[in-house]
């Protein structure tokens, strides 16, 4: 055992070493060469030796560097080390962490993490969390709550007796909600599409002058950090909004509840403190590694009614709480493990200091393109940077000659109808000089691109 894991974590240390300096995007050739995985199922055991060698020269080149300091797709962090030691930590630990009794430490190292955020973010010490797999979760497991809260209140019990003949529940969102919201809402038998929508600025804010008038049981979706100009709701006038009616408001905090752990971008966050849930992400900006993410209830009670179970055959009376009332899942692994690890590596001052430099980082993107003449759609508040190269055809052309040139990779999207592509600044490897190399190698491709046109 001890020469297998030893050699494994060589192989996993000089992976990590060769990020920097090799394509971003895996080689097609590397790519292809999966098919040597793709066997039917072995019938002869084989050395574990031998297992791990396949799956490091086959699988590690055809990753995508996101793990390294210059991937800037999606809504994406690596892995600090401290997390990733701290993972390799928890899955020899292999603890089933679902009730304190039986895996107390990591019980009460989640239990640790959670509080420890609730002061990062400056949320109500008393409210209830779930680590669950990311914000998609988050957001379904703080909807859950919402809707066993308003349901109470109109005098019905949804977890006894479901949907099928309880009041209707209104739910408000604004246009530019993400697609993991709806998502939550069709898995709560709220609806996909059965949700009134807000009009939003150019920046994807909800407009408060749009709210509709509300009554009877609602829930309010506010939005923190828009995944294409990270731009933040009113949550102050929407709560104020909600709440005098009586309505559960949520915020979609995946990345942007980091904000409010960094003086710098704290201002954006003025509200959302008066919210009755939030969700957040802890593999994206924390960089946790896959797959983390946040849910965090002012009624700790609305989340563990949603949420907890008992039967004759699980010990969970507990002098701490017991992970699995709140969670979705029964059986599961103590991601909060490596959230505790960050933290105390990094302590509030290297967390204010990860979320400032990306910031800063996402600004020098925006202006290294603003002064070369291209076109930045969105106000850079916060980590995220869309470009526009003109048409939809060049923008498109240029993505995917930037993916294709290795340096770095970003992705595309269309922002209220322009084609754009998109920046995303959320991982602790990413250096300055990353940045003016990622620049200078993205204002190269787009000027060849230009010359060829104007030929
Ligand atoms: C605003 C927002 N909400 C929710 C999500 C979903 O997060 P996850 O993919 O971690 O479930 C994302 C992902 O980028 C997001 O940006």
């Amino acid at each position: 055992m001890r020469e297998l894991l030893e050699n494994t974590a060589q192989r996993a240390i000089s992976y990590l070493e060769g990020l920097g300096s090799r394509g971003v995007a895996p080689a097609a050739e590397a790519v292809s060469n999966l098919s040597a995985l793709d066997t039917s199922l072995p019938e002869e055991p084989d050395q574990p030796e031998a297992v791990l060698k396949l799956l490091d020269d086959i699988c590690s080149p055809a990753t995508m560097a996101t793990a390294g300091p210059r991937f800037f797709g999606f809504v994406i962090g690596g892995s600090l080390p401290v997390t990733l030691a701290a993972n390799w930590m928890a899955g020899a630990w292999d603890q089933n962490s679902a009730l304190y009794n039986v895996t107390p430490g990591t019980a009460l190292v989640e239990l640790v993490a959670l509080r420890w955020l609730l002061k990062l973010f400056q949320l109500p010490a008393e409210s209830g969390g779930a680590f669950v797999t990311g914000a998609t979760l988050a957001n379904f497991s703080a909807l859950a709550a919402a809707r066993h809260a308003v349901l109470k209140r109109a005098g019905w019990n949804v977890e006894a007796d479901g949907l099928f003949g309880a009041p209707p529940i209104t739910v408000i969102v604004g246009a530019e909600v993400h697609p993991s919201v709806t998502k939550s809402l069709g898995l709560l038998g709220l609806g996909r599409t059965r949700l009134i929508k807000v009009p939003v600025d150019t920046q994807g804010r909800m407009r408060v002058e749009a709210l509709p008038s509300i009554s009877g049981p609602t829930i309010v979706i506010a939005q923190a950090g828009n995944v294409n100009t990270g731009a933040f709701d009113p949550f102050s006038e929407i709560c104020e909004r909600a709440h005098q009616a009586g309505a559960w408001m949520h915020v979609d905090g995946a990345f942007g509840l980091w904000a409010a752990a960094a003086p710098a971008t704290v201002q954006l966050t003025n509200g959302m403190v008066n919210a009755d849930s939030w969700a957040t992400d802890l593999h994206k900006w924390l960089n946790v590694p896959y797959d983390s993410g946040l849910a965090l209830v002012r009624d700790t009670d609305a989340l563990r009614a949603a949420m907890a179970i008992t039967a004759e055959y699980l010990p969970t009376a507990s002098p701490y709480r017991n992970p699995s009332d709140f969670t979705p899942e029964l059986s599961r692994r103590a991601r909060g493990v490596e959230v505790w690890a960050a933290l105390r590596a990094l302590g509030r001052q290297g967390v204010s200091e990860l979320i400032e430099r990306n910031c800063r980082q996402a600004r020098r993107f925006g202006e290294g393109f603003q002064d070369a003449g291209y076109k930045v759609l969105n106000e850079v508040v916060l980590n995220q940077v869309l470009v526009s190269f003109g048409d939809a055809d060049m923008t498109n052309r240029i993505i995917s000659d930037i993916q294709t040139d290795g340096t770095c990779w970003c992705g595309g999207t269309v922002w209220q109808g322009q084609t754009a592509m998109r920046i995303s600044v959320s991982s602790w490897a990413t250096t300055d000089a990353d940045v003016e190399a990622s620049l200078e190698a993205m204002l190269r491709i787009a000027r060849a691109q230009d010359r060829r046109k104007a030929r």
